[in-house]
Formats: C-alpha cells, sequence, structure tokens
C-alpha cells in the first residue's frame, strides 16, 4: 500500500497545521463567546477524544443515522458505482471518520475492477492514522493518502486535483451540522472545485417525528453528553481555558422552524472562564446557553431544490428501508462555451 498523511494547511502556508488551526480556533472562540447568545462551531468537537466519542455515538441503539446508512450502502453500493462509469476514479472523502461506510462503496469498485485512488480528509490526525493503517490491512491493492484538513482547506485541494474523475464522498449527514446558508455556500464552492460530471455523494438525515430526534441526541448512556461537553476539554487543552465540565450540561432540543436538532451547552450558575490564549475572561450568567450545534434534518424537495440552486443535478436517490436516511448521487454541471 502506498500512503501518507498530508498537512495541507503547513503545505501551503509553511507553518505548521497545528499553530494555524490554534489561530482559527481562538479567533472562532472570541467571536463565538463575545457573541449574544454564545456559540462555539461544532467543528472543533472533533479533536482526538471527540473523534473516538463520536465513533461510540455511531454505534448507539439511539443513533438511528449510522445504520441507516449502512443499510443504504450495503444494499445499494454496485448500482452506486455503476452509475460512474469504467475509468478511474479518485475518491475523496470529507469527514472520513472510521471509514467502516466507505469500505462497503470500496469493495464495489474493486469487484468491478475500477481503479481507484483515495483521499480520506479528516481534521483528526489520529482517526486518519487508524484509517490507513486499517485500510491497508484490508485492501493492499489500494492507493490511499490521507489529508488532514478541515473542509474549506480540503475543497482547496480538491480544486488543485482534479485531473481525473473525482467522486466526492460527503457520508454520516455532515451536511446538516452546516446552517443551511453555509451549506449552500460550501456546496457552491464544491462545485466550482469540480469540473463538470464529477460526481459527489451526499447522505441527509431526512424529517421525521420528533419522538425519534431526541433520543438520538440525548442517549441513555450518556455519550452525546460526554461528547458536548469534550469541546470545552478541548479548548482547555488547546487554548488554556479553565472551563469545569461540571459546571455545564448538555441540552438537545429540536428546533420546529429550523427543522434541526440543536445542541446546547447551559451554565449551570454564575462563572466565569478564562482563555489564556485570548488573554481574556468571559462571563456566564445562571442557565446562559452555549449553542454548539445544528443537525438539520432534510425533506427530499428542500434536498432537490438546494443541490439544483448550487449547480448540481441528481443522479439518483437511494432510501433506507424506513425512508428515514437518504444518499443523493449528484453531477456536477457546467456549461461548456
Ligand atoms: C457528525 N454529525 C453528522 C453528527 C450529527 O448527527 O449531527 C454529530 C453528532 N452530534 C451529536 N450526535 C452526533
Amino acid at each position: 500500500m502506498n500512503s501518507e498523511i498530508i498537512d495541507l494547511q503547513a503545505e501551503n502556508l509553511k507553518q505548521s497545521y497545528d499553530e494555524l488551526s490554534k489561530h482559527k480556533f481562538a479567533t472562532d472562540l472570541l467571536l463565538g463567546l463575545s457573541a449574544q447568545p454564545k456559540h462555539i462551531p461544532s467543528k472543533y468537537f472533533y479533536d482526538d477524544a471527540g473523534s473516538r466519542l463520536f465513533q461510540q455515538i455511531m454505534n448507539l441503539p439511539e443513533y438511528y443515522l449510522t445504520n441507516c446508512e449502512m443499510q443504504v450502502l450495503e444494499t445499494h453500493a454496485a448500482d452506486i458505482v455503476s452509475k460512474l462509469g469504467s475509468g478511474p476514479v479518485n475518491i475523496v472523502e470529507l469527514g472520513a471518520g472510521d471509514g467502516s461506510k466507505t469500505k462497503v462503496i470500496l469493495k464495489s469498485f474493486f469487484e468491478k475492477n475500477i481503479p481507484i485512488t483515495y483521499y480520506p480528509l479528516d481534521i483528526s490526525n489520529d482517526a486518519l492514522k487508524q484509517l490507513i493503517s486499517a485500510f491497508g490491512k484490508e485492501f493492499e491493492q489500494l492507493k490511499i493518502q490521507g489529508i488532514q484538513s478541515d473542509y474549506e482547506e480540503g475543497v482547496r485541494w480538491i480544486s488543485k486535483h482534479n485531473s481525473q474523475k473525482n467522486l466526492i464522498l460527503f457520508l454520516g449527514s455532515n451536511i446538516g451540522n452546516m446552517l443551511l446558508k453555509d451549506a449552500k455556500t460550501f456546496l457552491r464552492k464544491l462545485w466550482k472545485s469540480l469540473n463538470h460530471e464529477d460526481e459527489v455523494l451526499i447522505g441527509f438525515d431526512l424529517k421525521k417525528d420528533i419522538s425519534l430526534l431526541l433520543p438520538a441526541y440525548n442517549d441513555s448512556q450518556g455519550i452525546t453528553r460526554d461528547f458536548n461537553l469534550n469541546l470545552l476539554t478541548h479548548v482547555n487543552d488547546r487554548l488554556g481555558a479553565n472551563f469545569n465540565t461540571d459546571n455545564f450540561r448538555h441540552y438537545g432540543t429540536y428546533d420546529a422552524e429550523r427543522g434541526a436538532m440543536v445542541s446546547y451547552l447551559i451554565s449551570l450558575k454564575s462563572q466565569d472562564v478564562h482563555i489564556a490564549n485570548l488573554n481574556k475572561t468571559f462571563s456566564f450568567l445562571p442557565f446562559e446557553p452555549i449553542q454548539v450545534e445544528f443537525s438539520y434534518k432534510f425533506l427530499i424537495e428542500e434536498i432537490e431544490e438546494i443541490s439544483q440552486q448550487t449547480g448540481f443535478r441528481i443522479e439518483a436517490e437511494w432510501y433506507d428501508e424506513k425512508g428515514w436516511y437518504v444518499d443523493v448521487l449528484l453531477s456536477v454541471q457546467k456549461n461548456k462555451k
């Protein structure tokens, strides 16, 4: 196996990924905790501990998303691959995680003898290393190159490496963690970075009864609570803050107007938190929330509208048995003169 991890930001800007991403993290914290209501972007959940906790969430009985998408892929992987033609494909996976769903798709490519190179992109170095080592053992013939970066940098990378057909994998309803307007901006940037008829496979969690949504984000074992609170530990570790996680509680609720699960960390008392990296102290009132995550849920009509508005054509939609989740294959449409 031919594998390595590219540190994108170091490559581009001759500074370490760590230094730059720490600066971005600090700026986002300054803006988010100075705002009213306070908020922290959910991408900061995924330090190494956060990525491990998310793997546990994916195995929870209440977190139906993973099983639904797995069922879609297991049932339709051959069909998905057959839509891509028979030439070589670069598969770029945004937010690869442990790659368990990706395996199903890769196997279908191998069965059809289609040459592929796999570029898993993840913010967590640990997650990438584990993925590369696991895939290296399982698929000896696979060419794999890990990319440690966030989505934005990843899309910039794609725009410079798109000489052969690309399949972008954006699974797990990761798109649901963006505000709707940001999801559209992101898809448009992705569209710009790709060539005509490149394809994107996106997983969307569908709108459903609230009684199914609430337990998925408030599980009985408290793993989602730990995952959310770990965000504060991440801020402590990375930016020298002194959040006491005992003084906050996780609260996950459904915002029916937005059509999204929304997660908060709620301050349990009046308290001050100092962030050394910012040389700044933030005050919290009793019961003051920090909004930490949106998980949008979609109607198929909304997915179709977003896709069309951002320059894509829907090639296929695959649902799980219960109709709770959909994977949509989009092709990039560019008017050639
Ligand atoms: C990664 N993302 C799609 C998950 C979600 O469902 O929004 C993250 C998550 N947050 C709490 N549980 C899972």
